[in-house]
């Protein structure tokens, strides 16, 4: 049980035994830290059904919990709030269980759901760009949080690969006698910008290419080959960009994959009496309450299928053989109308009942202009070029090579700095809104970064090495933690949120709320380290008391970095400082 639980178990029968509706009896974190621990404002909200003054019925309240030795103080505030504060000893309490838990008190999803986590979304024959980065960070982290959470995840990077763009690339090759099986990933995505112009300009061509798409999805045997051979060679470059990102994924399925199903789909709007011809295409039309809504056009009229068509074809796909129960998806915002239109088409065809359908709208990863991020030459500034410009970046603040640290090793703590740079960056604020790239600041070793959460990772790591070494001070699995002094109760505080954080994060599909708590971890922890000296303690029980609180600490930060997807180097290296710079 949280401790928000337990809290809310002894207000509820407190309640129940004054014969008050328990529902009124939620606590939360206090409003006013300073002062208390948590409150309850359910004597307010009794006051008017009950007709009696609020103080009254939180003085009721209050003599019936005063007794709880778990409370250190509870006392009724303002017009009746009340507010309490735990003891010393409940706090220490819930701390031992919290570090003897494998999941430091989480609770499993008691009802787990199969879910599907659409995200990625990279296109065939097109660079990746900061969009599929921010879906892929943002993806990986939710499914890491939500499997941690106890849910059945299924990811899927959902390719496009079937739509007009690959019309044009093959036209573009067969007008230019280009030998397609030589072209490599760079080739094939300049033949992609080339056609991409010329279509832009000509209408025959535009025209050529819808002809190419829809041959080609038909089955013409030329076009699939060279299709699949483009395919392949996307997918690898795409893994690999992904595998740099330490972003996975369980199905590597795209568009194409549900053809078959597309056709299904026509089939099931007919039977529903639905599906309606509008001049030579195949639509559905959505209700259009107060704003008006385009119809979804499930088949074009050269008989080419749609966006819309192959998303809802894949709903049905991953309710039928992935028996989905749940389907997230993660696309930049400007994709919100689309998939309003997909889920409310989905439902028209009643093909995904008593499914959950959510999209995550993102909001876009901007230039200091405010604009997308651009390369310097305005053109779209691809995944691979900004990994790089991250290790650039971070390798400037790292030492040179050394016996103890070889090039091996700080190659790879530069990776694994450049990429929590970018990862905790991306996850920092609400995933709605949008930010600037702006790498100075997020491979910074202060403030809200990636790079500082790993410094402090990598400090409690040299804490907790030194007393080892010393031997004087190690723990056990009986070490029992004590509160001596306010920084150590903020921090056990602090930890005795974390099942709160996670359950929230999930439930609002937000790894920002994980950022948050991790950066606010990392401070109490660096509080409670200037006031609370291990090595000078008064004594060596609470030595180890704070010892097992640090190392609980780091074990929790650890998490927090593997859900948010990044991770956590032993120790961290920094130039100028000594070549042991264990201690920052
Ligand atoms: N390929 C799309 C794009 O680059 C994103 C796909 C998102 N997922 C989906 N099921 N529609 O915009």
């Amino acid at each position: 049980m949280s401790i928000e639980e337990v809290i809310n178990f002894k207000f509820e029968k407190a309640f129940d035994k004054l014969g008050y509706d328990t529902k009124f009896a939620t606590v939360k974190g206090s409003d006013r830290p300073d002062l208390s621990d948590f409150q309850c404002n359910g004597a307010l909200a009794l006051a008017k059904p009950l007709g009696k003054n609020p103080r009254e019925i939180a003085t009721n309240i209050v003599e019936n919990l005063k007794f709880d030795e778990d409370f250190e103080k509870i006392s009724i505030d303002g017009p009746g709030f009340i507010n309490v504060s735990l003891s010393s000893g409940f706090i220490a309490q819930n701390i031992n269980t919290i570090a003897a838990d494998k999941k430091f008190g989480v609770n499993n999803n008691p009802s787990p759901l199969n879910v599907i986590l659409d995200f990625g979304g990279p296109n065939v024959a097109k660079a990746m760009h900061v969009g599929h980065l921010r879906s892929g960070v943002i993806g990986e982290s939710v499914q890491r949080l939500m499997r941690f959470a106890g849910n059945n995840v299924t990811s899927d990077v959902h390719l496009g690969d079937w739509g007009t763009p690959m019309g044009m690339i093959i036209a573009e090759i067969e007008n230019e006698g280009i030998d397609a099986f030589a072209l490599n990933v760079q080739e094939i995505t300049n033949v992609y910008k080339k056609a991409s112009a010329i279509c832009k300009e000509d209408d025959k061509a535009r025209e050529n290419a819808r002809i190419v798409t829809a041959k080609l999805q038909d089955g013409d045997e030329k076009y699939r080959k060279i299709w699949q051979y483009i395919r392949d060679a996307s997918v690898a470059d795409v893994k690999e960009n992904y595998e740099r990102l330490d972003v996975h994924f369980d199905l590597f399925l795209g568009e194409s994959d549900v053809h078959e199903i597309c056709a299904e789909i026509l089939e099931i709007a007919k039977s529903k009496g639905i599906l309606e011809h509008d001049d030579g295409a195949y639509i559905i039309r959505l209700d259009e309450g107060n704003k008006p809504k385009p119809p979804v056009i499930l088949q074009k009229s050269d008989g080419g299928y749609t966006y819309h068509t192959t998303d809802i074809a894949t709903i049905l796909m991953r309710v039928r053989d992935l028996k989905a129960q749940e389907i997230i998806y993660f696309t930049d915002a400007r994709q919100n109308f689309h998939f309003e239109q997909v889920f409310e088409a989905t439902e028209k065809l009643g093909i995904a009942p008593s499914v959950k359908l959510k999209h995550v709208g993102f909001g876009t990863v901007n230039g200091a202009d405010g604009k997308p991020f651009k390369t310097r030459d305005g053109g779209v500034m691809n995944l691979s070029d900004l990994i790089d410009l991250s290790k650039d970046k971070v390798a400037e603040s790292m030492p040179e090579p050394s016996e103890e640290y070889n090039k091996g090793y700080i190659d790879n703590l530069i990776n694994q700095v450049a990429i929590a740079a970018i990862k905790f960056q991306d996850l920092k604020n609400n995933i709605a809104s949008g930010y600037v790239f702006e790498l100075d600041d997020f491979a910074k070793f202060e403030g809200k970064t990636g790079p500082y959460i790993q410094y402090a990772i990598a400090r409690i790591n040299s804490i907790l090495r030194k007393s080892a070494e010393t031997g004087s001070n190690s723990i056990s699995d009986n070490t029992t933690f004590v509160i001596t002094n306010k920084e150590e109760r903020d921090l056990a505080l602090k930890i005795m949120q974390l099942n709160n954080a996670v359950n929230r994060a999930v439930n609002e599909t937000e790894p920002s709320v994980l950022s948050d708590y991790t950066y606010n971890l990392a401070q109490s922890f660096s509080s409670f380290y200037n006031a609370s000296p291990i090595k000078d303690a008064e004594s060596a029980e609470i030595a180890q008391s704070r010892l097992k609180i640090a190392k609980l600490t780091r074990d929790i930060l650890v998490l927090m970095l593997d859900l948010l997807g990044i991770e956590a180097p032993e120790v961290m290296l920094k130039r100028g400082a000594p070549a042991t710079a264990n201690d920052i």
